[in-house]
């Protein structure tokens, strides 16, 4: 199970630099946690520095859907796995949002990524809280099937892709239900399988969009993994929800 923490533009250094201080000392003792920090850019030399051996993994929130050349204030994916990172993500709602970003581009981003070894968190959601949960399937799959490079030999290994209703983005929004988003999950799992010869344990579905401290047992429940933005800015909540999963998780493991 991945929980990924976006960090988003509200991250000042400071905090920034605690709470990784903090995560590190949190994954290297329960090292079966599976967290991935998403800080800026800016950031990643110093969170990479200071998580370095804890296990702790780290996102970039983007990268260039270009090979390093002259493209003034792009990061390519290159520079981001000289830097550390294990993982991209794209195609996040906001960015197709606010700069436009294309399935294409997207697409070009993924390869990218692929290429220099890293793992995409590629981000997809519907736009409507009314939609059917058969419905919202159909609108993702459509999207992952744009997005997705078909190149059976880029693309084996991991990739994983976050669920992410656009409605429900924001921090203290309504999720949907958890059989809703299970219902969803399955369907695109099935889909993914069909469009790239991705094995079973490569494949990651997790949830994000307004997951927080009083709403993340419902997913944890079932195991789902998740992406947190605005309660990823606050170290006691996340630390809370991270070490109330490990305990959650060595239940489980006593029980099987
Ligand atoms: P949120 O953001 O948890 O603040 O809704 C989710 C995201 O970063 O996509």
């Amino acid at each position: 199970m991945l929980y990924v923490l976006n960090w988003k533009a509200g991250m000042s250094k400071d905090v920034g630099l605690e709470m990784a201080r903090r995560l590190a000392q949190l994954v290297l003792a329960h090292n079966f946690l599976k967290v991935v920090i998403a800080p800026s850019y800016i950031m990643i030399p110093d969170v990479s520095e200071i998580i370095a051996g804890s296990g702790l993994k780290i996102a970039a929130q983007n990268c260039s859907h270009l090979e390093p050349g002259p493209y003034t204030g792009e990061v390519p994916a290159k520079t981001l796995r000289e830097y550390g990172c294990a993982y991209v993500m794209i195609g996040h709602s906001e960015r197709r949002k606010h700069y436009a970003e294309t399935s294409d581009m997207i697409m070009k981003k993924i390869s990218m990524i692929k290429t220099y070894e890293m793992i995409p968190i590629l981000c997809v959601g519907n736009d409507h809280p009314e939609e059917s949960a058969e419905k919202v399937s159909k609108t993702l799959i459509a999207q992952i099937d744009a997005c997705l490079p078909k190149d059976s030999k880029l693309m084996k290994g991991p990739l994983v892709i976050a669920y992410e209703p656009i409605w429900a983005i924001g921090g203290s929004k309504d999720i949907p239900p958890v059989d809703y988003i299970k219902t969803v999950m399955k369907e695109v799992r099935k889909a993914v399988y069909d469009m790239i010869p991705i094995k079973e344990e490569n494949l990651e579905i997790i949830y994000g969009g307004s997951v927080n401290e009083h709403n993340y047992k419902n997913l944890l429940k079932e195991q789902i993994g998740m992406l947190f933005g605005k309660a990823s800015l606050n170290l006691v909540e996340i630390s809370n929800i991270l070490k109330y999963s490990c305990d959650f998780s060595n239940v489980l493991a006593n029980t099987e």
